[in-house]
């Protein structure tokens, strides 16, 4: 038996009619059952968060800043029974929740310190020319508009708070709607927020609505900005249905890591694939920068496939509870089946599979791929789940072609010494972030996150949403003495 969670409308606590139960994907225990929001009460919230829209934007920043200073306090104090809440509704590996919480307590920090920064605005003189004569221009950034925030099911807490963070930093409202298999984290951050004081009711709500239910929602004007974690198809969908309104969208991978001739001592090659199996197999491949592909020189790729193989080997598969797993079960076992098909689909075209290749309900194995042909889904596609495929090139301009025959272009790890060569691949490469000495998947909060091509536009990172969700304003004044 589980209780019925509430959800947070305009910072009250509130049940609809309807409720959905969450399930683990690694045993299929109930780990809650959450209430639905009926479509009363999402007019409700979206009708606070619009009529609430002047006010927050001028609440002080030390109100903004406190409650964000509250929350992370909050998460750091909670890491332990909110890790096992992420790990049981997602399936993650403990110890990579209790990651994913302390970087959850960094991105509220962040967008405390930036809360404080905001908006003190930028000075320019403008008697450069005669015209401008005793004038300045003040500029500041005032909100686009109440903004409606999607969050995928990977990270269920730090996706959430990377949206919701950034919105209350700026003083911006917010309707965020978490990832129906994994509601429960980002509920919890309602709980800390309805903690603190001094946010204006409707300036926050989280609404666990139905993704059947959301076609309104992002068609209501009152929401002019969209900020959407997920798939590309859905990401894409959603812009083509509203291309008046402003769309961030953070969509799929294929991450690559390159591994150049110079990188060639066993203590680079052994850390190369430690790194390599550990991001290709955190939350069994579930994250846009996980390691998808690895593009080594040919000088280098006899010593270096082998460590790989070793290193996936060596990777901890089972129950997510587990403090000694690194790799649990995929979201749900729809997902493993289109994993498992991939890879089949790979190995009839004439892939050589070197470990892995099996499934056991929603987990699948560690695996590895060689001679994948070009046009299988496995080398077109985000394949979010444990599988690395491993191509040999000649040389640094042949691994960035490699990198850059993606449709995808999120992020890019290069293992090299060189500092000129880190610049060469920081121009040539087509992604939003190059990543040396280290896989794709190194992501720090407080970055520009986000992709090219593909992968999505705009970009997320506490400061980079605000600057997403805001606009500048000028105020010329005139008849200074300057
Ligand atoms: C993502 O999957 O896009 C998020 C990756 C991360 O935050 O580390």
């Amino acid at each position: 038996m589980t209780s019925t969670h509430a959800f947070w409308l305009a910072g009250r606590q509130v049940t609809g009619e309807d409720t959905f139960d969450v399930t683990s994907p690694w045993d299929a225990r109930p780990v809650g059952t959450v209430s639905v929001p009926t479509d009363a009460q999402v007019e409700e919230a979206v009708a606070a968060a619009y009529a609430v829209r002047d006010e927050f934007a001028a609440t002080p920043a030390h109100v903004r800043a406190a409650a964000l200073d509250h929350v992370s306090r909050r998460l750091a104090e909670r890491t332990e029974d909110i890790a096992r809440l992420i790990s049981a509704e997602n399936g993650k590996p403990i110890k990579w929740a209790r990651g994913e919480v302390g970087r959850a307590v960094s991105v509220f920090r962040f967008a405390a310190e930036e809360a404080r920064r905001f908006n003190s605005g930028e000075a320019q003189r403008l008697d450069t020319d005669l015209g401008g004569q005793g004038r300045l221009a003040l500029t500041r950034r005032f909100p686009k508009g109440a903004v409606l925030g999607i969050a995928p099911f990977n990270f269920p807490l730090n996706l959430c708070a990377h949206k919701i963070a950034p919105a209350i930093a700026a003083g911006v409202p917010i309707i965020l709607k978490p990832a129906p298999a994994t509601p429960l984290s980002g509920l919890i951050i309602g709980d800390l927020l309805a903690e603190t004081d001094g946010l204006p009711a409707g300036s926050w709500s989280i609404l666990p609505v139905a993704n059947d239910k959301m076609a309104a929602l992002v068609q209501d004007e009152r929401l002019p900005v969209i900020s959407f974690t997920g798939s590309e198809k859905v990401g894409y969908a959603i812009m083509d249905s509203v291309p008046r309104k402003h769309c961030t969208l953070e969509l799929g991978g294929n991450g690559a890591a390159v591994v150049l001739g110079d990188y060639a001592s066993d203590a680079d090659l052994d850390w190369a694939a430690t790194r390599i199996a550990t991001f290709s197999n955190y939350q069994g491949g579930q994250s846009c920068i996980s390691v998808q592909r690895v593009i080594a020189d040919a000088t280098v790729y006899d010593r270096l496939l082998p460590r790989i193989v070793a290193a996936v080997e060596a990777q901890v598969t089972g129950d997510p509870a587990d403090d000694k797993t690194d790799v649990g079960p995929l979201v749900s076992e729809a997902a493993a089946e289109r994993v498992e098909a991939w890879v089949k689909e790979a190995v009839e075209a004439g892939a050589t599979l070197l470990t892995g290749g099996d499934r056991d309900g929603a987990s699948y194995a560690p695996t590895v791929l060689t001679d994948v042909p070009a046009d299988t889904t496995i080398s077109c596609e985000e394949v979010f789940g444990p599988v690395l495929t491993v191509q040999k090139v000649n040389g640094e301009a042949e691994a960035f072609a490699a990198v850059n025959a993606s449709k995808y272009g999120l992020q890019a790890g290069v293992f090299t010494h060189d500092l000129q060569l880190a610049f060469r691949a920081h121009r040539a490469l087509e992604v939003g972030g190059v990543v040396i000495g280290d896989v794709p998947s190194y992501r720090a909060d407080q970055m520009p996150y986000g992709g090219v091509k593909q992968s999505g536009v705009g970009r997320e990172g506490v400061k980079f949403a605000m600057d997403d969700y805001t606009y500048e304003r000028v105020l010329v004044l005139t008849g200074l003495a300057l």
